[in-house]
């Protein structure tokens, strides 16, 4: 049993709103931006890092706001054993990808503003399509070990999950088997992805953020600051909730609010992310401009 977002009732209807409007939004912005990046064939590397982050955001979306407005609605909260380890998986197996690929577009930003002479034989077609499908790859990986490892455990005793997805932390509470296997491995891999990326994003936003106040024109430093301070804000919110939900203690209030920071990194975040990264960004907005011109033409013509 799920328990949802807190047994409030008043609230449950409101609740139900903010979550079928947010992810109509966020599935509907997402799928635009990747049919914008797939159907203009002259794109840059950063477009496909985009595009490929707008897909993820629409896998990740998926896998929990489906079953939590179902469970709204016919106020069944119920999920099957299988149900919540497959998302367990794949909810674990986005948000790994996800890591990946912020630290990959980070890369690719240090080199925009540190490198400008050498991006283009730097960051190759090649190159992209390496770190992307790196990104996939090991954020699939990881997840799958820690679910093998998870499934090994017993649950004996209570069935009721007091969060509205299965998250690793609430599931190991309910294990009557010694969890030091699951989270052993879970902390190790964990670590050595997340805590290594963050590392690596911060080293490349020092030198940015070097490179940029180097910049003597105020134009020049302006559209630098831009470009980058988008990418910043996307990370920044991602690894501070990751922090506020996986690594503070569960004491009863933390649990509380650990729901709400768990809403909006789930809920909120695939919403947010393509609507700051496209809105800023000139190439997707003149796509757009494009690809509405073109729709323009083709209903004229129709008619
Ligand atoms: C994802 O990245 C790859 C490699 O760069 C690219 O070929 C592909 O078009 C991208 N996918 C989307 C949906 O943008």
């Amino acid at each position: 049993m799920l328990l949802g977002l807190g047994n409030v009732p008043t609230l449950e209807t409101p609740l139900f709103f903010l979550a079928l409007i947010t992810y109509s939004m966020s599935i509907i912005g997402n799928i635009l931006i990747v049919v914008l990046v797939v159907s203009q064939r002259h794109l840059h590397t950063p477009m496909y890092f985009l595009g490929n982050l707008s897909s993820l955001e629409t896998c990740y979306s998926c896998t929990i706001l489906p079953q939590l407005l179902a469970s709204f609605l016919t106020g069944d909260k119920a999920i099957s054993a299988h149900g919540c380890v497959a998302q367990l998986y794949f909810f674990g197996s986005f948000a790994g990808t996800e890591c990946h690929l912020l630290a990959a577009m980070s890369y690719d930003q240090y080199l925009a503003i540190c490198q400008p002479l050498l991006y283009a034989s730097l960051m190759t077609w090649k190159v992209c399509l390496q770190l992307v499908a790196a990104s996939w790859l090991v954020g699939m990986l990881v997840s799958a070990v820690v679910t093998v490892f998870l499934s090994q455990l017993k649950f004996c005793g209570p069935k009721t999950i007091d969060h509205f997805f299965c998250d690793l932390t609430p599931l190991l509470e309910l294990s009557c088997s010694d969890t030091s296997m699951v989270t052993l491995p879970s902390i190790i891999l964990s670590f050595l992805s997340v805590v290594f990326h963050f590392l690596f994003m911060l080293a490349s936003y020092v030198y940015i953020i070097a490179a940029i106040l180097r910049i003597l024109s105020s134009v020049g430093r302006e559209k630098a600051f831009s470009t980058c301070s988008s990418h910043l804000t996307v990370v920044t919110t991602f690894y501070c909730t990751l922090l506020i939900v996986y690594v503070l203690p569960r004491t009863a209030l933390l649990r509380q609010l650990n729901k709400v920071f768990s809403f909006f990194y789930t809920v909120l975040t695939p919403l947010v992310n393509p609507l700051i990264y496209s809105l800023r960004n000139r190439e997707v907005r003149d796509a757009l401009r494009k690809a509405l011109r073109k729709a323009k033409a083709c209903t004229q013509g129709a008619q």
